[in-house]
């Protein structure tokens, strides 16, 4: 413990290039230009290791709003990007992943500095996944095909038709503040192989790499228009965005609250819409595990991204045989997870996003700790300079009732139950809204696949967690989200599909 209280939290110098994009006057991307508001209005750049103001990006209005769902549209309608060859649309999308790539250590850290995430895990997980994705979707462009039905006679004639898969238009995109940069990819990259234009809005508490990705935009050859950046709050600029006549597709990730009221609100036009939301993941450890490889794999599916993942692995059902030493193991990698400030190379967890969040999450321990549960580690705030630190916590003593079970918290805060045996484990894991995702450990290949079979979740892991892969449809059952991103299904999102019948 005492390692931990005497970390230095307090923030290091930012680079050159940081506080250059730092300093950039508050403007928005549309039809491939650097334009004003039609307001005045600016949202601050907070840095969350220190809590300090950094810089201010716009706060869109209504009417910038409409601005960049015109030129969307325009973009759309005219066929400059949809009428391209479509492996030409392919080498552009490599020639975005390409400027990515040069610029990988500016956006880790303008991550590191937005988000509070430590810049190395920025580095090794966020830039790299988001280039992945664009790259993977690239290669869709080039092989969207439909299928022919053979002729055949009627008494009419001879009949043949096939279908065609076209782009399905305007496309709002509204991302959270977690991954920023690799979710404004996870959802430009389809989009755009598809062949729709977009208007993209980054949450309001991270909007720094998602304007550097519409500079690398522009040095691209992508066409002016097909995409375009709105920055500001959800309530207001991406309420619009979710209820415009002219947007033919919403996707979004966020919370479930936000993701039903998009569903509603994009009825009204029956817009296309994809929602990725909340999650309250369960972890089971089966009793034949090598505690060494499992305790840290558990600790990381939780404290990774300061469990600011709708994957995070926040319910840990551990077999009663194992339950006390995965803990154990668990409570040993506290100095490892201890969170540090993001610009700190030591470091493998930061603070969370914001005071919002910060306040939360404590709340959910508060809460937890009213109800009767034990903390079994961190719980605490540790010292800082005004950052927005929790220390990676662990509750026993829970039971199915308490909010903190069942909840999404979005910290590192994982509560720990046992169990006896695998109908029951399955049962629990199960007993949520939520079914974003699953873990398993074990060395049983067989009681593997049959738990697999039984948990209600669109991605379940296998001794690891939280890997995704652009080629691996990614989706939630339940009231975890509608519809899949990433794989064959994630482009077919942003198809729609026609079918053309004639008399020969
Ligand atoms: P949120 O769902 O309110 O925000 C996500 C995005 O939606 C932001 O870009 C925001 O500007 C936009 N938005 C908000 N209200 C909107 C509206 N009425 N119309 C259109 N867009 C709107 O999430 P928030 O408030 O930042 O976090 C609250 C909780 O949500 C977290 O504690 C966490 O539990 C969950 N969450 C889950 C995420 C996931 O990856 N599934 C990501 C972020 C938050
Ligand atoms: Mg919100």
């Amino acid at each position: 413990m005492n390692e931990i209280t005497t970390i230095n939290r307090t923030q290091r110098e930012y680079s050159e290039a940081a506080k250059k994009a730092l300093a950039r006057a508050p403007q928005l991307f549309i039809n491939g230009e650097w334009v004003d508001s039609s307001g005045g209005g600016t949202i601050d750049i907070e840095d969350p290791s220190s809590g300090k103001v950094v810089g201010k990006f716009v706060e869109a209005t209504d009417k910038d709003v409409d601005r960049a769902i015109s030129a969307a549209r325009i973009a759309f309608d005219d066929g400059r990007w949809t009428g391209l060859p479509p492996i030409t649309r392919e080498r552009i999308l490599h020639g975005l992943a390409d400027i990515l790539e040069a610029n990988a250590d500016e956006l880790a850290e303008l991550e590191a500095i937005d988000n509070g995430k430590p810049k190395g895990m920025a580095s090794m997980v966020d830039v790299p996944g988001a280039i992945s994705q664009i790259r993977y979707m690239a290669g869709w462009a080039s092989k969207l095909t439909g299928d022919t039905i053979p002729p055949y006679t009627m008494p009419t004639g001879m009949m043949f038709g096939y279908t065609m898969k076209e782009p399905v238009g305007v496309c709002a995109q509204i991302v959270p503040w977690n991954f920023p940069l690799l979710m404004a990819c996870l959802k430009i990259a389809p989009a755009l192989a598809a062949g729709c234009t977009i208007v993209l809005k980054p949450a309001e508490q991270t909007s720094l790499t998602a304007l550097r990705l519409a500079d690398f935009i522009q040095q691209s050859d992508l066409p002016p228009g097909v995409f375009n950046l709105i920055t500001g709050y959800g309530h207001t600029a991406g309420d619009r965005m979710v209820k415009h006549p002219d947007v033919d597709k919403v996707a979004f990730t966020g919370s479930t609250e936000i993701g039903k009221l998009i569903n509603k609100n994009a009825t009204d036009t029956l817009k296309h819409v994809t929602l990725e939301l909340g999650g309250k993941s369960p972890v089971v450890v089966m009793p034949d595990v090598d505690i060494a490889e499992t305790a840290p794999g558990v600790a990381q599916a939780i404290f990774f991204n300061a469990g600011q993942v709708c994957v995070a692995g926040s319910r840990l059902y551990a077999h009663k045989s194992v339950f006390d030493k995965v803990l154990e193991g668990m409570s040993e990698m506290a100095d490892f997870w201890a969170p540090r400030a993001s610009l700190d190379p030591e470091g493998h967890m930061g603070p969370l996003v914001s005071k919002e969040q910060h306040e939360r999450v404590l709340g959910y321990i508060e809460a937890g700790k009213r109800d009767g549960a034990s903390v079994l580690m961190g719980g605490d705030v540790p010292s800082n300079d005004g950052g927005y630190y929790v220390s990676p916590t662990i509750l026993t003593d829970v039971n199915p009732q308490m909010s903190v079970v069942r909840e999404e918290i979005f910290g590192p805060v994982v509560v720990a139950q046992r169990f006896e045996d695998l109908d029951e484990v399955a049962k629990e894991a199960n007993d949520s809204v939520y079914g974003l995702a699953a873990g398993i450990w074990t060395k049983d290949v067989s009681a593997m696949h049959r738990l697999a079979s039984k948990l209600k979740a669109g991605t379940v892991w296998g001794n690891c967690h939280a890997m995704i892969d652009a080629a691996l449809p990614f989706g939630g059952y339940k009231e975890s989200g509608i519809g899949h991103e990433q794989g064959r299904l994630g482009i077919e999102a942003y198809l729609e599909t026609k079918s053309v019948i004639m008399k020969l």
